[in-house]
């Protein structure tokens, strides 16, 4: 079932687990993590990047992923991942995408404000949730790279949030998106004191890497959302490698996906039940 993001996250922030959510670069990774979410009985969100968007096009994603989410007996969900512009939230909106994300978390708090809530109120008005960020997400992200990754500030937090009327709320926890090159620090502790002041569902970005402990540790304390994108190319680049290096003769681009899938697929189930999401659907 193609379906918003509104209920599975309101559903996992009852239930004290968090969906995950999982960014693809073409169909066949659309397709392993819907598969995933088939195999374990799992609500699930897709996710692209502007940078991902750019690759195809909002209504190519859209339409492989609606066509394939049709199919499923599953929730599966369309997300627009760190939307770069008030143009690009409103297009994915447009084009069917089911959940949208503004990261205004680059321009300052007022500014933050000002877009993220131009934004909600359209989402509002189109039936579709929208997600914003406030505090620093460190890292590769797409094609910008961040040296800083600063906590989110409860007092700020519960301002955005009034005054947006935002759907989901990403904060800065000390994660960072790419590859750790060291240990992240993580300040957990922050999420229970935003969680203390804002009711709506929490989003983890900066996942991959983290260790399975990590990750329940944020789900238990308010993560609903947990976002995975580095894990799921870097396992379907490994798989790929392995594949061509052991048979050179290789010539049906369809093996080559099929091996990637298996291997992406493989990836988000194990996500999938570190988050708790599994046999939720
Ligand atoms: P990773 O690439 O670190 O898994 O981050 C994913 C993410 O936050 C996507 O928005
Ligand atoms: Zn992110």
């Amino acid at each position: 079932m193609y379906v918003t993001s509104k209920e599975m996250l309101t559903e996992a922030q009852k239930g004290g687990y968090a969906v995950g959510a999982f960014n693809a670069e073409n169909m066949e990774m659309i397709r392993a993590i819907i598969a995933a979410a088939e195999e374990l009985k799992a609500p699930v969100m897709i996710q692209t990047t502007p940078g991902t968007v750019k690759y195809a096009s909002l209504e190519t994603f859209a339409a492989i992923t609606k066509a394939e989410a049709e199919k499923a007996t599953v929730p599966v969900c369309l997300h627009l991942d760190h939307g770069s512009s008030f143009e690009m939230a409103v297009k994915a909106i447009q084009v069917g995408y089911s959940s949208v994300m503004i990261d205004g978390s680059k321009l300052d708090l007022e500014a933050n404000i000002a877009l993220s809530k131009r934004v909600a109120d359209v989402g509002r008005a189109c039936g579709v949730p929208v997600e914003a960020e406030l505090g620093k997400v460190g890292g590769k992200e797409d094609d910008t790279e961040s040296k800083e990754s600063a906590y989110t500030d409860p007092v700020e937090a519960k301002r955005f949030v009034e005054e947006t009327e935002v759907d989901f709320l990403a904060i800065g926890i000390g994660t960072a998106h790419g590859v750790y090159k060291v240990k992240p620090v993580l300040n957990t502790q922050r999420i229970t004191e935003v969680r203390e002041v804002v009711s709506i569902p929490l989003v983890l970005h900066g996942s991959s890497g983290l260790t399975d402990d990590d990750v329940k540790d944020c789900v238990k304390r308010g993560m609903c959302k947990v976002n995975f994108a580095t894990e799921l190319r870097q396992e379907y680049l490994r798989a790929t490698r392995e594949l061509l290096n052991a048979d050179a003769t290789i010539i049906d681009p369809k093996k080559i996906g099929e091996a990637a899938m298996k291997a992406v697929k493989a990836q988000v189930e194990y996500r999938m039940k570190v988050c708790g999401c599994d046999g939720k659907a």
